[in-house]
């Protein structure tokens, strides 16, 4: 894993915009997997910035959105496809056939899930999966004991993530159920780039970077990865033990690699 540690939430959203904008200015056909959440929310501003003022072209772009909420409507507020809209594809030029969201309505959800898996596969995989952290660990909507080698499907959420996600729902219910793409369809998109601020993430970071690899802590499964940047600031990267060896390896970085 590549642990990048930056002062403040903003730096941790420039990095990751900057680390994405490069992908696309260098492969406009790039396949984007992306998440929502407020970790990624400045992500996308970065994103729409690089597009008005640098002309960042997306046109040719593929988007596979990680999660959504069943039985909510498309034009719910605090539907993940509302979010999309409103931070990131309502703001720049993508084109409405390659963006995929996860199924979550019709007969057979399984199979449109299965189906939504073979639409990566056609589309080449993923190059770039954009991800935050949940506080307990978790990455889409992969609750902990999620199986490590899971597929799109739908997830039950827990109690402690509902409350998370209650301040989009207002005084409605979170939903009980979601669609996930699975971690073994995340372990597999070719560079997985992980943000998170703020101390309530803390916790997670560490367990998820330095701890053992466990369904427990389904962003573990990161460690597996052969290329896992992860982004945080000083407050989330506060429980890290070798903080100060992942600066090392930053401010060392040969210039090849950077
Ligand atoms: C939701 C999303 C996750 C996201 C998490 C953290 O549960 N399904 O993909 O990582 O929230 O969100 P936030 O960045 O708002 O803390």
């Amino acid at each position: 894993m590549e642990v990048i540690v930056v002062p403040a939430a903003q730096d941790v959203a420039t990095a990751a915009a900057r680390i994405i904008a490069r992908l696309v200015a260098e492969k406009p056909g790039a396949v984007l997997g992306l998440a929502t959440g407020a970790s990624v929310e400045r992500v996308y501003a970065g994103l729409v910035l690089a597009h008005r003022n640098d002309a960042l072209d997306f046109s040719q772009a593929t988007t596979f959105n990680l999660d959504e909420y069943v039985g909510l409507s498309r034009s719910h507020p605090a539907s993940f496809h509302a979010f999309m809209e409103e931070h990131f594809l309502g703001r720049v030029n993508i084109d409405r056939r390659r963006v995929h969201m996860p199924p979550t309505d019709g007969d057979d959800l399984a199979g449109s899930c299965e189906r939504f898996e073979h639409d990566i596969r056609s589309a080449g995989g993923i190059d770039l999966q954009l991800l935050g952290i949940g506080r307990d660990g978790h990455l889409g909507f992969n609750e902990p004991t999620s199986s490590l080698a899971s597929r799109t499907r739908i997830k039950t959420l827990t109690s402690v993530t509902r409350a998370a996600n209650q301040v989009r729902f207002g005084a409605e219910e979170v939903p009980l159920h979601v669609v996930t793409m699975g971690i073994g369809t995340i372990l597999e998109a070719r560079h997985c780039l992980l943000v998170a601020d703020g101390s309530a993430k803390a916790d997670a970071v560490a367990r998820m970077v330095e701890g053992p690899l466990t369904a427990m802590v389904p962003a573990s499964a990161l460690q597996m990865h052969p290329r896992a940047t992860i982004i945080v600031d000083e407050a989330a990267a506060a429980r890290l033990s070798l903080r100060d060896y992942y600066r090392e390896v930053q401010e060392n970085k040969p210039g090849w690699q950077r």
